[in-house]
C-alpha cells in the first residue's frame, strides 16, 4: 500500500519539471531518504543535475552532488520512468501568452505523460500555480482517461508551491503547505506524504480552495506593491515627503499594517503572471477582477517612471541625457537571486537605452545577459568603473554590493530600493524630487 511505502521511505518520488520549484523539492525529499527521479524536457538541465551541478541559487551544488552520488536523486528526459514512481509532483511552468491568457500547455503535456503510465495506488500532486478548477477540470479528465478512478485507484491533489527563492529564513521545510485533494482520501494521503518532509500541513476541502489560496497570496502581494508604488509616485509629486520614512513610521503600528516597499516594478514567474490566471478565469463567471487590473497597470508603469526620473535627474544636473553614460545595478528581478524572468530591471534597460548615450549593467548573479538579438556582459564593479558613468541606477539591491564604495564614487545615483544613505547626489524613488 502507498501509505506503507511512504511511511517506510520506500515510495519512489517523481518530480516533473526541475526548476526553481522542482529542484529544491527534490533535494529536501531526498534528504529524508526517499529516492527521487526528476523528469525534465531540458537535456542540459538533466545533464547538469546528474553531474551534481546546481543552476538554482537556493540549491548548493555539493548538497546536490551528495544525493546524486548516493543515488537518491537522478534526472532523466525519459518519461517512461514515471511508471516506477509512487508519488508524482508536477512542477512545470504556467506562463501567460502575449495576450496575458493562461498557457497550460506544460501542465497538459506532463499530465498526458503521466496518464500514459498511470497505475493503481499512485499519488499525483499538481504544484504549478494555476486558476481554480484546473486540477479537477483539466488534469482529472486526462488522468481518468487511463481507465482508473480517482480516490479509489489513484489519488490527485493540488498543493501550491509557496517557495520564495533567495529567502534564507523560510524554505521548503519550514513553510507550511496547503493541500486540497479531489477526495478526502486524496487529501489524507497527500498530507501524509508531505508530513514526511515539511513541518506544517494545512488541508483544505478541495483543490479549488487550494488553487484560490495561492492566487489570493500572490494577488495580495501584487496589490500591496502597487499601492505603495502609487504612494511613492504621489510622494514625489508632492515634494518633500519621503515614502521610505512614511513606511518606517507606519510599520511601528503593531497591528493592521504590514510593510511593502516601492521599486521599479514586479518580476519573476509568479507575482506579475499568476493574477492573470485568476482574471481570465473570473471572466467565465461574468466577473471583473478590478484590483488585479489596477495593480498591473500601476506596477507595469514603474519601469517607465524610473526611466523618466533618471532622465530628469540627468538633465536637471546639467548632463545631456542623449550623451549620458548610465550604469544599471542589479538586473535580477529581486535581491540575491539570478532569476531574470519578467525582471522590471530588464524593462528599464530596454526603455532607457534609446534615450541615453550608453548603458551598461552590473549584476553579481548574472554575468551575461542574453536577449533574442545580442549578448551583453556585466561590467566589473569597482571605483574606477563607477567613475566612468554620469549616473548609477540601483534597480536590485543585492546584498553583495558595497554601497559605501558606490556612493563615494558615483556622480549621481537614482536609488529605487532605498539601498544607500540619503545625500545630495542621491535621488530616491518616492522621495527627494524637490532637490532636483
Ligand atoms: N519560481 C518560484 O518562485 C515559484 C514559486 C511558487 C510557485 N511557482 C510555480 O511553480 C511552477 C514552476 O515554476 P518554476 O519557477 O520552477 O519554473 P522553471 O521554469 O524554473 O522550471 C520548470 C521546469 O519544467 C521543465 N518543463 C517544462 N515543460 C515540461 C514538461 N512538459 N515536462 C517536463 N518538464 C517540463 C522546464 O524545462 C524547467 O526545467 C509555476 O507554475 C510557477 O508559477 C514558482
Amino acid at each position: 500500500m502507498l501509505r506503507n511505502l511512504i511511511a517506510k521511505k520506500r515510495a519512489r518520488i517523481g518530480i516533473v519539471g526541475l526548476g526553481y520549484v522542482g529542484l529544491p523539492l527534490a533535494v529536501e525529499i531526498a534528504a529524508k531518504g526517499f529516492k527521487v527521479t526528476g523528469i525534465d524536457i531540458d537535456e542540459a538541465r538533466v545533464r547538469s543535475i546528474n553531474k551534481g551541478i546546481s543552476f538554482i541559487s537556493d540549491v548548493e551544488s555539493p548538497v546536490l552532488k551528495k544525493y546524486v552520488r548516493q543515488k537518491l536523486i537522478n534526472a532523466t528526459t525519459d518519461q517512461s520512468l514515471l511508471k516506477r514512481c509512487d508519488v508524482i509532483l508536477i512542477c512545470v511552468p504556467t506562463p501567460v501568452s502575449v495576450n496575458k491568457e493562461p498557457d497550460l500547455t506544460p501542465v497538459i503535456k506532463s499530465s498526458q505523460w503521466i496518464q500514459k503510465y498511470l497505475r493503481k495506488d499512485q499519488l499525483i500532486i499538481l504544484k504549478s500555480t494555476t486558476y481554480p478548477e484546473t486540477t479537477e477540470r483539466v488534469l482529472l479528465p486526462i488522468l481518468e482517461a487511463a481507465g482508473l478512478k480517482v480516490g479509489r485507484d489513484f489519488y490527485l491533489a493540488f498543493c501550491p508551491e509557496r517557495i520564495d527563492p533567495g529567502n534564507k529564513r523560510f524554505g521548503v521545510v519550514n513553510t507550511p503547505v496547503i493541500i486540497g485533494g479531489v477526495t478526502k482520501k486524496c487529501t489524507r494521503i497527500a498530507a501524509f506524504f508531505y508530513k514526511q518532509f515539511v513541518e506544517g500541513v494545512h488541508p483544505v476541502s478541495s483543490p479549488r480552495s487550494a488553487e484560490m489560496t495561492k492566487l489570493l497570496e500572490n494577488t495580495f502581494r501584487n496589490v500591496n506593491i502597487a499601492l505603495v508604488n502609487e504612494f511613492a509616485q504621489l510622494c514625489e509629486r508632492m515634494g518633500g515627503i519621503d515614502i521610505w520614512e512614511v513606511i518606517e513610521a507606519a510599520r511601528t503600528k503593531p497591528f493592521g499594517f504590514m510593510p511593502f516597499f516601492p521599486g521599479p516594478g514586479v518580476g519573476g514567474h509568479c507575482i506579475p503572471i499568476d493574477p492573470y490566471y485568476l482574471s481570465w478565469k473570473a471572466r467565465e463567471y461574468d466577473f471583473h477582477t478590478v484590483f488585479i487590473e489596477l495593480s498591473a497597470r500601476i506596477n507595469e508603469e514603474m519601469p517607465y517612471f524610473v526611466v523618466n526620473k533618471t532622465i530628469d535627474v540627468l538633465s536637471q544636473s546639467g548632463v545631456c541625457p542623449k550623451k549620458a553614460k548610465v550604469l544599471l545595478l542589479g538586473i535580477a528581478f529581486k535581491r540575491d537571486i539570478s532569476d531574470l524572468r519578467d525582471s522590471p530591471a530588464l524593462k528599464v534597460y530596454q526603455i532607457i537605452e534609446p534615450r541615453v548615450g550608453l548603458v551598461k549593467y552590473h549584476d553579481p548573479h548574472i554575468p551575461v545577459l542574453r536577449t533574442d538579438h545580442r549578448e551583453v556582459r556585466s561590467v566589473k564593479l569597482n571605483s574606477k568603473e563607477i567613475k566612468k558613468y554620469d549616473i548609477v541606477v540601483i534597480l536590485t539591491d543585492h546584498s553583495a554590493y558595497d554601497y559605501d564604495m558606490i556612493t563615494k564614487n558615483a556622480r549621481l545615483i537614482v536609488d529605487t530600493r532605498n539601498a544607500v544613505q540619503d545625500g545630495p547626489r542621491i535621488f530616491k524613488l518616492g522621495a527627494k524630487a524637490d532637490r532636483l
